[in-house]
């Protein structure tokens, strides 16, 4: 016995694309696989569907619990199907998110009349859901655990922030392609599940790592990304944080990882040559621009931490586009510096960060003036830029050079494509 329970999870009503594939009648009005990933839930037909496909599952799986996923539902497509709308007026649903809340809690019934116990994403908790469901909280920008554990729900950690092993662990130049992300050993290391907050302890059941493998073709590719960095987070499950110290894991991890390779085989990410952290976003930069106000003619994106300083606080961004370092824009980026009086300048220059995978496009235009006075600009840079999106990852600076004086600086980029960001972490004057 190896006190080890598999529990299945069968992602319902979003990620459903290869069942629209295969019974395209449990989609909405008029849509197919093709453009949407939501099962109809006007239709009896998806729940009899589903419930058939968990009797099987529960045949197959002794254990108590059943995850039934529930993430990233695209609830828009619902707006626009007669079925689901039917559905709502007779449930007197007011809102999309009520409908997914609907289709969730008559899961959670038809589990918990089979004996078992319901596993969802955070997004379970946008409606009233039986107390009996278990949260698994990922949306590191929600903190759905806490909100999970104030309402009373049993709960696993697993933030996109410490916990997703599909991010890159190193310097993503030199890493297999990944899906987004930059999570190190360190940076799992020193994940804390436990909330500030007054919590029950018994309602905190522990943390997940997720390995999600859209980019991950063969197991060895997955065993690279799982090891050491699972041993990370198996401490951060079982150690109090006061009894943690990276430096003296890292030791362990070293030997650790030979046990792995030499006894079990294991083809680990080798983390004795681990490159680290960007090496630009450890030292402060020298810019005119430094601690100078910036106007945003177009609004930035509320990442976590996001700030209006952040393209001008003389700090590069790290690997990933999460924290405070980069600010990411969902339409074109337009923005003002303002040097506080006119000033001989002979550079200005903005990094985007490019991860296709991630949404994290280049701009395709990027254009700088200048003005004296903020209200007259002269054009001083314009640049037509093409994406090679067989690249996996890059950091591209753009921007003029040259000698001129100025007052006002605006930097404008243009977005490319109606969905995703694009993102910058600091715009640089010399
Ligand atoms: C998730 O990563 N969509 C749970
Ligand atoms: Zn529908």
């Amino acid at each position: 016995v190896r006190h080890i329970t598999v529990i299945p999870e069968i992602d319902m009503p979003g990620h459903s694309r290869a069942i629209l594939c295969a019974y395209p009648e449990l989609a909405c009005d008029s849509l197919t696989y093709l453009n949407s990933n939501e099962l109809c839930i006007g239709k009896e037909e998806t729940f009899t569907f589903c419930e058939n496909i968990l009797k099987e599952v529960i045949a197959l799986f002794p254990g108590k619990y059943i995850h039934v996923g529930g993430d990233e539902a695209n609830r828009d497509i619902w707006e626009k199907c007669s079925l689901c709308q039917k559905r709502m007026h007779d449930n007197h649903l007011g809102t999309l998110s009520g409908l997914q809340n609907y289709f969730a809690n008559r899961i959670e019934q038809f589990l918990h009349k089979h004996g078992k116990t319901l596993i969802g994403w955070d997004e379970i908790l946008d409606g009233d859901i039986s107390k009996r469901a278990v949260v698994m909280s990922w949306r590191e920008e929600t903190d759905g655990g806490k909100e999970a554990l104030r309402r009373g729900h049993a709960t696993i950690m697993s933030p996109t922030s410490h916990c997703y092993l599909d991010y890159y662990q190193d310097n993503p130049f030199f890493e297999p392609r990944g899906i987004m992300g930059y999570t190190p050993l360190e940076q799992i290391y020193k994940y804390d599940p436990v909330p500030a907050e007054e919590y029950d302890p018994a309602l905190l059941l522990g943390v997940q790592a997720n390995l999600w493998t859209e980019y991950i073709a063969s197991i060895e590719h997955a065993e690279y990304m799982i090891f050491p960095r699972i041993l990370a987070l198996a401490e951060v499950g079982w150690t109090y944080p006061e009894l943690k110290s990276y430096p003296e894991f890292k030791e362990r991890v070293l030997s650790a990882s030979d046990y792995l390779k030499n006894q079990k085989g294991i083809r680990s990410f080798n983390i004795r040559t681990e490159m680290g952290p960007r090496p630009e976003s450890l030292i402060p930069v020298k810019s005119l621009a430094k601690g100078k106000k910036v106007t945003y003619l177009s609004p930035y994106q509320e990442f976590v931490g996001s700030k209006e300083a952040i393209l001008t606080d003389g700090w590069l961004g790290n690997w990933n586009a999460n924290g405070n370092r980069w600010q990411g824009f969902g339409g074109n980026m337009d923005v003002v510096i303002d040097l506080e009086r006119i000033t001989d300048i002979q550079a200005v220059i903005a990094s985007f960060l490019f991860v296709p995978t991630a949404g994290e496009y280049l701009p395709d235009n990027v254009e700088v003036s200048f003005s004296d006075d903020g209200k007259n600009y002269r054009p001083a840079y314009a640049q037509e830029i093409q994406s090679d999106y067989t690249i996996k990852y890059h950091i591209y600076p753009y921007g003029w050079t040259g000698q001129d004086k100025t007052r006002y600086i605006r930097f404008h980029a243009t977005k490319p494509i109606t969905w995703g960001n694009i993102l910058c972490d600091e715009i640089i004057v010399k």
